[in-house]
């Protein structure tokens, strides 16, 4: 019996969530592979590597010479751009037709960055980013979008999603700051969860679903000079708090792989970091899934880390640190080195089994051995015309209005307005990194039908009420022109100002300032001094420092990069369709030499003046959760079920809202709590939850909570998850509850 569960245990029975069992057949899969099978099911390619040049071709003979010769288990990417589901659907079949060959028939897994909605298939919906999707604090979105997201990528005969990125973005720097769902821990958590059940719940044997890959564990995204793939120093202790809760919550959520951070944390590469990727997430978080490594990052463990004396030694580390798979992704060294590596006993079969368990599992689990070609019955799955109308429906519940000056927006009918600035007809803007190409900038990829910031203006006002100076995109310099703007500008009746950042993914977005532009500043000053109102669209990734402009702009709306539906989304918000309810998931800074997060500690705030060190250095231009609407909202009545606490007790915690203004409105209320004393000094305040709710005018709802002693907790000097005993603070808006936690 004992022997029973001991390798019921190994062949990953206790796996999480929606994984079945296909532990004998894995077992005995794996009792007839050779080393060279074994090692081959541990390769990952880009398409590239087995490609003729052409996108959606193979070269037949490399991909013989991969399949056949090493092995491999593992496809990933596109050439260069997005393709139809046909074009998919013809690839894919060459490449499992030449896995069928092989002496054991195992099937290949290809893998794909559907960061946002499907990244790779031609006409497929987009969704807002990630950053934009925690600013709707509307976790149905998160899921529903990834459902979708996963319903596209298997109609498209893909079965492996690299998402979602659970990243906490506590530096505004960071390229990949949009992928992020933003400083806060719990928003990241809860819709990250969000999503990896949304890509998986459904059962990974049905049409539906995808595998998802939570990434990129972990600390990758706070670099200490803010571009991307360079060093982080995150201690432990910060670690634990702020970056390793999303990836616990989502392993209990059942994401089924794991992609390694490619950078490194306290001078130790991750992908050659055996306590975090073994002894955090496998002895302690109980992850049984795949570990794939990011881009090239076994070999650079040796180019560029150092921490490797040879490309032999990288391999070692990797796969003795715990990664599976290795991304190599050009050639296949990886399987030669590994074999070598093997044969000298510097790694052990028994890490080798393990880690090709773990991927023929996910195999099983997504039905690749039931049929490996593109199910036929999932093509009616695509491009459904709901997606749209929910793709426009989550922009608009993430557009956040930043600024409203005497109430100009929305606009009123019958208004004539100028449409201008560089993201006004560019849909690359609109949607940002991972849109049809990996950086997203091409606008010749875009479906027709998506409409730009312009064209919905036309649809919504009409063409005789919107004129235009602009022309497409961040290339073309009549975006620029300043005296065409102000001369425009004279022929309306406000002035609608399109600006940001144009699309971006990775080291390409590596940015050394976030200034503004001046060229952009420029054109807010030109419409600014014709004497029109001006509503200013930013379609951004990231914050970009605005301080000096602000008193020139009338009224400011946050777009994010919010998809498919994203035009649509801002002119029915500027219009009043829409009664924006996106708060911000990220303190939006003043300074770039003052950049404090909204959950930071006291001293933080302390900006000493003799004996007045009150802290007030919590100053940004907008500060996190903070977000406009139409109507108003006022709290009253917040009471607490009890005014004590314990272990195994839940306090309830109730607040009164009401629309107290003139139109209906969604509203997210959010609970933050305060450890008024803790062994760690305690931060100000932490989001513990948020609902959103929605309220007719003059409505009234009571909201409830539950809080228990888990919600509270923090890590201690120990590196333990602890909640004190003491006094808590309990704040929803203004308002504020005590109780005491024994
Ligand atoms: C990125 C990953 C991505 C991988 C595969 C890497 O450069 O860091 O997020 O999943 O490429 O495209």
């Amino acid at each position: 019996m004992k022997h029973l569960i001991t390798f019921l245990l190994m062949a990953g029975l206790a796996s999480t969530g929606t994984s079945q069992n296909h532990a004998a057949e894995v077992e005995s899969l794996l009792k007839k592979m050779t080393i060279e099978e074994k090692i081959g099911q541990m390769t990952q390619v880009t398409i590239g590597a087995v490609g003729n040049g052409k996108e959606g071709e193979t070269d037949a003979v490399k991909l013989k010479e991969a399949i056949q010769k090493y092995h491999i288990g593992s496809i990933l990417n596109v050439d260069q751009h997005a393709m139809s589901v046909a074009e998919w659907h013809r690839m894919l079949t060459a490449i499992q037709d030449e896995a069928m060959k092989s002496r054991l028939e195992i099937p290949i897994i290809y893998g794909l960055d559907a960061i946002h909605g499907q990244t790779y298939t031609l006409e497929s919906t987009l969704f807002p980013q990630n950053i934009a999707i925690a600013a709707s604090r509307n976790i149905g979105i998160a899921k529903k979008a990834a459902k979708i997201t996963a319903a596209e990528l298997r109609a498209s005969g893909v079965r492996w999603n690299f998402g979602p990125m659970l990243d906490c973005g506590r530096q505004v720097y960071w390229s990949r700051f949009p992928e992020s769902y933003g400083e806060d821990t719990y928003i990241g958590k809860v819709m990250g969860s969000a999503a990896v059940k949304g890509y998986e719940e459904d059962g990974l044997g049905k049409t539906t679903s995808v595998a998802s890959c939570m990434k990129h564990y972990m600390g990758y995204s706070n670099p200490r000079n803010g571009k991307d793939r360079t060093p982080a120093y995150i201690p432990e202790i910060e670690l634990r708090e702020h970056y390793l809760p999303q990836f616990r919550e989502a392993v209990a959520s059942g994401a089924s792989s794991v992609m390694i951070n490619s950078s490194l944390i306290n001078g130790v590469p991750t992908h050659g970091d055996k306590y975090l990727l073994t002894d955090v997430l496998r002895k302690e978080l109980g992850f049984k899934g795949v570990a794939v490594s990011d881009w090239e990052d076994i070999k650079r463990l040796y180019t560029w880390h150092k921490v490797a004396s040879s490309p032999l030694d990288a391999v070692v580390i990797g796969v003795n640190a715990g990664v599976d798979m290795s991304m190599v992704p050009y050639d296949f060294s990886f399987a030669t080195l590994l074999l070598e590596a093997v044969n000298k006993k510097l790694v052990s079969m028994e890490r080798i089994d393990e880690a090709v368990r773990r991927i023929l599992t996910m195999k099983y689990n997504v039905g690749l051995f039931a049929n490996p070609y593109p199910e036929k019955e999932a093509i009616g799955q695509f491009g459904k015309p709901e997606y749209k109308d929910f793709a426009f429906e989550a922009a608009a519940e993430a557009t956040t209005l930043l600024k409203n000056t005497n109430n100009i927006l929305p606009l009123k009918p019958g208004i004539k307005i100028l449409v201008a600035g560089p993201s006004a007809q560019s849909k690359a803007a609109l949607n940002g990194a991972w849109s049809y190409t990996w950086q997203g900038k091409d606008e010749k990829w875009y479906p027709e039908s998506e409409l730009t910031i312009l064209e919905a203006f036309q649809q919504k006002i009409g063409r005789e009420n919107v004129i235009t100076t602009s022309g497409i995109g961040y290339d073309d310099p009549a975006n620029f022109e300043v005296k065409a703007l102000r001369d425009a500008a004279q022929n309306v009746d406000a002035v609608v100002l399109c600006l940001g950042e144009n699309a971006y993914a990775e080291s390409p977005g590596n940015i050394f300032t976030l200034d503004m532009p001046t060229e952009q500043k420029e054109l807010i000053r030109a419409a600014k001094s014709s004497g029109k109102p001006v509503i200013v669209v930013l379609n951004q990734g990231r914050p970009l420092f605005i301080t000096d402009m602000v008193n020139e702009m009338d009224a400011i709306l946050l777009a994010y990069w919010s998809g498919s539906g994203g035009a649509k989304a801002i002119v029915s918000t500027i219009m009043g369709d829409n009664n924006p309810s996106g708060i911000l998931p990220f303190s939006y800074p003043k300074y770039p030499g003052d950049i404090v997060l909204y959950d930071h500690i006291f001293t933080e705030t302390i900006r000493e003046v003799f004996n007045n060190n009150v802290g007030t250095g919590y100053d940004p231009l907008f500060a996190f959760g903070f977000g406009l609407s139409y109507t108003t909202f006022e709290y009253s009545d917040l009471k607490l079920s009890d005014n004590k606490m314990s272990a195994n007790t839940t306090i309830k915690v109730s607040v009164t809202v009401q629309n107290t203004g003139s139109r209906q409105g969604k509203h997210s209320v959010e609970l933050y709590t305060h450890d008024q004393y803790a062994s760690i000094a305690p931060s100000v305040r932490r989001l513990r939850a948020f609902q959103k709710i929605e309220l007719k005018a003059g409505e009234k709802k009571t909201v409830t909570f539950d809080l228990n002693a888990e919600d509270l907790e923090f890590v201690n000097a120990q590196l333990k998850r602890v909640t004190e005993p003491g006094e808590f603070d309990v704040m929803i808006g203004e308002l504020k509850g005590t109780f005491d936690y024994r």
